[in-house]
């Protein structure tokens, strides 16, 4: 719109008129491309513009905290998650290190990056974030007790005791802060979330294509001792994990979830840890007669943390970063 005094400073002479028809026009075609790019732009959320995976089209990290194979075996809320008739043990999988941060750095990065300790590292390289959203595959990183808006301290929450060994949230055990060109994107890093964002999300039927679920000190079993252990983790994860499974904004016939732990525990040979897919797409997942036993049932290919990038490139065609997640083995799924 043109406003008066314009009108009245162009009006009298022909030039004027000119110079108004010629902003009308401008003013116009501004209109009609903006629209015409309006109705173009694919809406992420609602999917229109996101690959559909070529076996599901959701795919949940959930990691525990140090256990050997045959202990987290012995708990029996994790031995009967994997019984479940929309289950299976992945019975040959392994940690890729100790300690705890090069194995969480693998799962999203495809490789060590030669870090072997706990300490606050900034990598730069490509990860899996790269390859999502070059595709628009939606994700987040949820992280219990993380504090959010891109915080990239040590740790948060809990006692502010023994150097952070009684807090709650440890970056650690947080890939995405150590990649910087994850931190060093607001948009990136505003998808680094407090846990607890996952349940409104299912509230609002928005839950990502990519889930990494990080829970706190002592839901993932780390901190022991206090009363805590492993078979107290795995009271929460009961508690946590089941409703969800039965919750359609969460689980359906197009999801799979693993639950893992990062790598064994000290004694632990080969870094032989517990691993288990469960979700809708494993709904009828093989002819096992002795479904009650998961070992009898299980896949006892040998995976490792680098096969989790690779089930997702394969799965949304993203290509590969090149690293060790090249030539891992993908999840046979369903
Ligand atoms: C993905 O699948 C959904 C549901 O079947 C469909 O509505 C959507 O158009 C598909 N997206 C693409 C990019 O093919
Ligand atoms: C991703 O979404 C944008 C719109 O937001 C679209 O222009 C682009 O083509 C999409 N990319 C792919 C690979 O689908
Ligand atoms: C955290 O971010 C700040 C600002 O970008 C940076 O100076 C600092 O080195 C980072 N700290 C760690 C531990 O990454
Ligand atoms: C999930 O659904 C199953 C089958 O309907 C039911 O037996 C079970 O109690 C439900 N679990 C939870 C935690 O809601
Ligand atoms: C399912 O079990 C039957 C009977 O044991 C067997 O003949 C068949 O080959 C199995 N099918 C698959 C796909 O494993
Ligand atoms: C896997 O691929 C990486 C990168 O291409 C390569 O360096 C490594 O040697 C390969 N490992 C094996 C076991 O083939």
């Amino acid at each position: 719109m043109l406003r008066s005094e314009e009108v009245f400073a162009h009006g009298g002479t022909r030039l004027g008129r000119l110079v108004i028809l010629r902003r009308r026009w401008l003013l116009w075609r501004h209109a009609f491309v903006l629209s015409l790019s309006l109705l173009a732009a694919c809406r992420i959320r609602a999917g229109e513009c996101t690959a559909n995976g070529t076996q599901f089209d959701r795919f949940v990290v959930v990691i525990l905290e140090n256990a050997d194979f045959e202990v987290a075996m012995a708990d029996d809320y994790l031995a009967s998650l994997a019984a479940r008739p929309d289950a299976r043990l992945l019975s040959d999988y392994h940690g890729l290190a100790h300690p705890s941060q090069p194995n969480y750095i693998g799962q999203i990065g495809g490789d060590t990056f030669g870090i072997t300790d706990d300490d606050p590292h900034e990598i730069d390289a490509t990860n899996l974030v790269d390859l999502l959203d070059g595709a628009n595959i939606t994700w987040k990183a949820y992280m219990e007790d993380y504090p959010g808006d891109c915080f990239n301290g040590s740790n948060a929450g809990g006692l502010p005791l023994f150097n952070g060994a009684l807090s709650l949230y440890v970056r650690q055990h947080n890939p995405f802060v150590s990649f910087s060109n994850i931190l060093g994107s607001a948009s990136r890093c505003q998808k680094i979330v407090p846990g607890n964002e996952l349940d409104s999300d299912i509230s609002s039927k928005s839950v990502p294509q990519f889930v990494y679920f990080v829970p706190n000190q002592i839901h993932n079993g780390h901190t022991t001792g206090f009363g805590f252990n492993v078979f107290q983790a795995t009271d929460w994860l009961q508690g946590w994990l089941d409703p969800k499974l039965n919750d359609s904004a969460f689980n359906n016939d197009r999801t799979v979830i693993l639950v893992t732990f990062d790598e064994s525990g000290v004694s632990g040979s080969g870094n032989h840890v517990y691993a288990a897919l469960v979700g809708g797409l494993l709904g009828s997942p093989s002819n096992c007669s002795a479904k009650g036993d998961p070992l009898t049932c299980a896949d006892g290919s040998y995976y490792t943390h680098y096969s989790v990038p690779k089930t997702i490139e394969d799965n949304w065609k993203l290509g590969s970063l090149g690293r060790n997640d090249q030539n891992a083995s993908a999840f046979k799924l369903p």
